[in-house]
């Protein structure tokens, strides 16, 4: 018989972040999160788009403010996932927890409990913690106070609240991710750097000068992170999906090379340890440059990642024609023309399994680092039928799928730590804030409105993915 490719001490498991399941929103202690003045539904979009606007308005209902209740119930969940057979729950701790302004000076003790308790109920169960450090969640006062990332006063409140953590869970967190998708700061960068905009400003210059000094907060980190376990292993996190010229004309390849830079920019940066050569001349076409100073550029340079985390769901299809362009795909916090050789999701996102393995030997040839694939998965609505069941065979034929590939890729010679399916207890959506885009293996009885029982019920791929892990991924059928 072949062995099997999938490395012994694979990582399998779930993804869920703090934001998006927790609630307790204001509970022991806690401050204000980006996502806790979001309406879900329809006015969603504009709130995500304008923070500035959504901290002045009032939504009435706020998702994530109960969530699926994850504060309270971790311990019945995390029984599941043991069921599972999870060896990794990858999560995020809150900032806001444990600084509720984010600027405070000594830590919130009734938080750091809180975190004290799930990592042990995790490693009480044989499940790895695997930590995001940021996952969306730069404390709401740090907007209102300084304006998000755009202010260099961050990087230290950012090191103030990872030097905490990282001492409170010596020993006991060994894999931790700087900032959850760090290039998403491009694209909501309320959600991924807490900015808002003020008349007048050049926005792309906030947003690069804001992720400049994520990027060395996060070598910062990566450095305090080594120094005070060196068993530490310390990742940045991608959103990936690679970018797909429309045609072979020359143009659009380019197009497509282009935006794809501009994803992997930030990943040039936290795995190379500087700035990549194409950023002068892109700085330059955007008119204006970034300050970065030389002690900066020595620390990027000296504090690189151990390994590239990235999510993966679809890829994306981009032509350098604007009319073309114009019929791009909505849904997606990304542009993209629909790719007539795929499918996409009831939320127009495309699904392309093949994707995942030309991504995966995308980021190991450009990095030649160990990956983590920390977020993959179908967003779908589940039918709850009579006797209580919820066949989602479309979820598990979209894992079955991607796995099946993601095998390819480490057959193709990729080194993979391990997979962690997103949402693998439902969650509310980060983009639209509803339940009824479910994603996990386990159904929680909410719907969009906040009505529901919280109850948990397995799907039919809670057993599909049982036998999956069991069987180190042998048995995907
Ligand atoms: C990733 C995020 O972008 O995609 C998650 O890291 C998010 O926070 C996930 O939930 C799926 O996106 P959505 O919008 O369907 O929740």
């Amino acid at each position: 018989m072949m062995k099997n490719i999938i490395p012994e001490n694979f990582l399998w498991g779930g993804a869920i972040a703090a934001n998006q399941c927790e609630g307790a929103y204001l509970e022991d202690g806690k401050g204000m999160s980006p996502v806790d003045i979001l309406p879900g539904g329809a006015l969603r979009k504009e709130a995500l788009a304008d923070a500035k606007k959504a901290m002045e308005k009032e939504y009435g209902y706020y998702p994530s403010h109960v969530s699926i209740d994850f504060y309270h119930r971790y311990k019945g969940d995390i029984k599941l996932f043991k069921e599972m057979g999870f060896k990794c729950l990858r999560t995020s701790i809150s900032w806001a927890r444990i600084f509720p302004n984010g600027d405070d000076q000594a830590p919130n003790e009734e938080g750091l409990k809180f975190y004290d308790s799930l990592i042990d109920e995790l490693i009480a169960n044989d499940i790895e913690p695997v930590i995001t450090i940021n996952h969306f969640d730069t404390p709401l006062e740090l907007t209102k106070k300084y304006g998000g990332w755009k202010n260099r006063k961050l990087i230290d409140f950012y090191l103030n609240y990872c030097n905490v953590i990282f001492n409170r869970y010596k020993g006991k967190v060994k894999y931790w991710m700087t900032f959850n998708e760090i290039n998403m700061i491009l694209h909501i960068p309320s959600f991924g750097g807490g900015l808002i905009f003020e008349e007048g400003e050049n926005i792309n210059q906030i947003k690069y000068q804001g992720a400049h000094h994520q990027l060395v907060a996060s070598a910062l980190a990566t450095k305090l992170g080594h120094e005070i376990d060196p068993e530490n292993k310390i990742g940045c996190m991608l959103a990936a999906g690679q970018i797909y010229p429309y045609t072979c004309n020359p143009e659009d390849i380019l197009e497509a090379q282009a935006r794809n830079r501009d994803n992997y920019f930030f990943i040039d940066v936290q795995a190379r340890g500087k700035y990549p050569s194409y950023a002068n001349r892109m700085f330059e076409e955007m008119g204006f440059n970034i300050e970065i100073t030389e002690e900066e550029k020595k620390i990027l340079a000296e504090n690189t990642v151990d390994y590239v985390a990235f999510s993966y769901y679809s890829s994306r299809l981009r032509s350098a024609d604007p009319v073309v362009m114009s019929q791009k795909l909505t849904g997606n916090a990304f542009k993209s023309l629909p790719n007539p050789y795929l499918k996409q999701s009831e939320w127009g996102w495309t699904i392309d399994p093949v994707g995942l393995r030309i991504t995966m030997n995308e980021l190991y040839d450009r990095y030649q680092k160990p990956l983590f694939i920390v977020e993959n998965g179908l967003g779908a609505v589940d039918k709850v039928e009579e006797d209580g069941s919820i066949n989602d065979d479309y979820r598990i034929e979209y894992l079955r799928k991607h796995i099946e590939q993601m095998k390819e890729g480490i057959k193709d010679g990729v080194e993979l730590i391990g997979y962690t399916p997103w949402g693998c207890i439902d969650l509310v959506s980060a983009s639209t804030g509803e339940m009824s885009k479910r994603y996990g293996f386990i159904y929680v009885d909410k719907d969009d409105n906040g009505n529901g029982t919280l109850e948990r019920t397995k799907k039919k791929s809670f057993d599909w993915y049982k036998k999956v892990i069991s069987t180190n991924g042998e048995n995907l059928e």
